[in-house]
């Protein structure tokens, strides 16, 4: 006996299910597409969707053939008043080869295409390329550092890499696993305390592409972004230039107060170079606690910096692994509202509030000391 009312529920809760269900798959779509695996920007990215297009083109096919079946054969076969015993197949030889052969053969095919991605990506697979890029990255609780040893010069949250150009990356740790991920140019590879990775990647098209750690590595695991900025060989080489160059002397006597507050508060985590290092170091060489047990991160050696090496900071986009970008239009140190429209002077106030449990253990600075600070690092380009 059919019950109209409780029929019509039950359409509208499938309609209802429906519309939830569209709205989680279309919330994929929209504006957060650019850091998506499917908007590739290089040929190491573009592998990785061939793989996982054929993944779950092979799940979808499955899935609706064995569901449909399934819906199919409930309607068909339902059992009616006065149906016989339906015919037993148990024991088919012809079937049971069929439903063994068939996962086979998928499984084959999910094979090939694996094996064949890992072997296109693997450190093996690295172009020979005469221009390639070297670069250490630095997993930090929770930022990135990024070391260039054929130029000598070190980043922070920001890794500027020549378009066209194959980017080599030794990726290091001496704290926590953390895991190096660009979703447009490259997959995930992790950074593994005493097990140094390696990988590499091009980027085909210039652009800034978010980078992400992609491993839990404490609680602030989710403000540990950089940018990838690509940029032409021509821009790439004269940043480089910059970037090598010491750093600027203050601009005027409120940076230059901003100087002194620096060495004298900052200076045991930060390095600025020509101020309180002279030179950058490589993080792979003096952070390395392959010294044995008992010798723990933070190292001692004071080579390797706690916090980020400030040197070029102005010209930065990101603070403290992404948590705040870098606004330096809207940081004039004589702003009357400072503290509301420069990022840099919010974080110098309340470091732990904005990033709890990060290493910045400041003492309460006054809006004055914020002022001559901000004057001094944005000004250091
Ligand atoms: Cu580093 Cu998550």
């Amino acid at each position: 006996m059919r019950m109209p009312v409780f029929s019509r529920t039950k359409r509208w809760l499938a309609l209802l299910g429906c519309v939830l269900l569209s709205s989680i798959l279309l919330s994929a779509c929209g504006d957060e597409a650019s850091t998506s695996i499917l908007n590739t920007a290089g040929p190491v990215a573009a592998d990785e969707k061939v793989l996982f297009y054929v993944v779950v083109i092979l799940a979808a096919v499955i899935f609706l053939g064995v569901e449909g079946w399934l819906v199919y054969s409930i309607f068909r076969f339902r059992e009616r008043p006065n149906t016989p015993t339906p015919y037993q197949n148990h024991g088919n030889l012809f079937l049971e080869a069929l439903w063994t052969g068939i996962p086979t053969v998928v499984l084959f095919i999910l094979l090939f295409f694996t094996i064949r991605g890992l072997l296109q990506v693997a450190p093996e697979a690295q172009p020979k390329d005469a221009n390639t890029v070297s670069v250490v990255a630095v997993g930090h609780q929770w930022w990135w550092e990024f070391y260039y040893p054929k130029y000598n010069i070190t980043t922070a949250d920001e890794l500027v890499i020549p378009a066209h150009t194959t980017i080599h990356v030794d990726l290091f740790s001496n704290n926590v696993i953390h895991s190096f991920w660009v979703p447009n140019l490259t997959g995930k590879t992790d950074l593994i305390p005493g097990h140094d990775n390696t990988k590499w990647f091009i980027a085909d098209k210039n652009g800034t592409y978010t980078g992400l750690c992609a491993e839990f590595c404490g609680t602030q695991h989710g403000n540990m972004r950089f940018d990838v900025k690509a940029v032409n060989t021509d821009s790439f080489q004269s940043w480089i230039s910059t970037q090598q160059q010491t750093a600027a002397a203050p601009g005027d006597s409120l940076a230059q107060q901003g100087q002194a507050i620096f060495k004298n508060q900052c200076s045991t985590c930060h390095g600025i170079v020509g101020v309180d290092v002279t030179q950058f170091y490589n993080p792979q060489q003096f952070c390395n606690d392959s010294l044995g047990p008992g010798h723990n991160y933070p190292t001692t050696d004071v080579h390797c910096l706690i916090g980020p090496n400030l040197t070029h900071f102005g010209s930065r986009g990101l603070i403290a692994g992404g948590v705040l970008t870098n606004n330096s239009q809207a940081c004039n140190p004589t702003d009357p509202n400072i503290m509301k429209d420069c990022h840099l002077a919010q974080w110098l106030n309340d470091p732990q509030g904005i990033k709890p449990g990060n290493d910045m253990n400041i003492g309460q600075l006054t809006t004055g000391q914020i002022r001559q600070l901000v004057a001094y690092l944005e000004g250091l380009k």
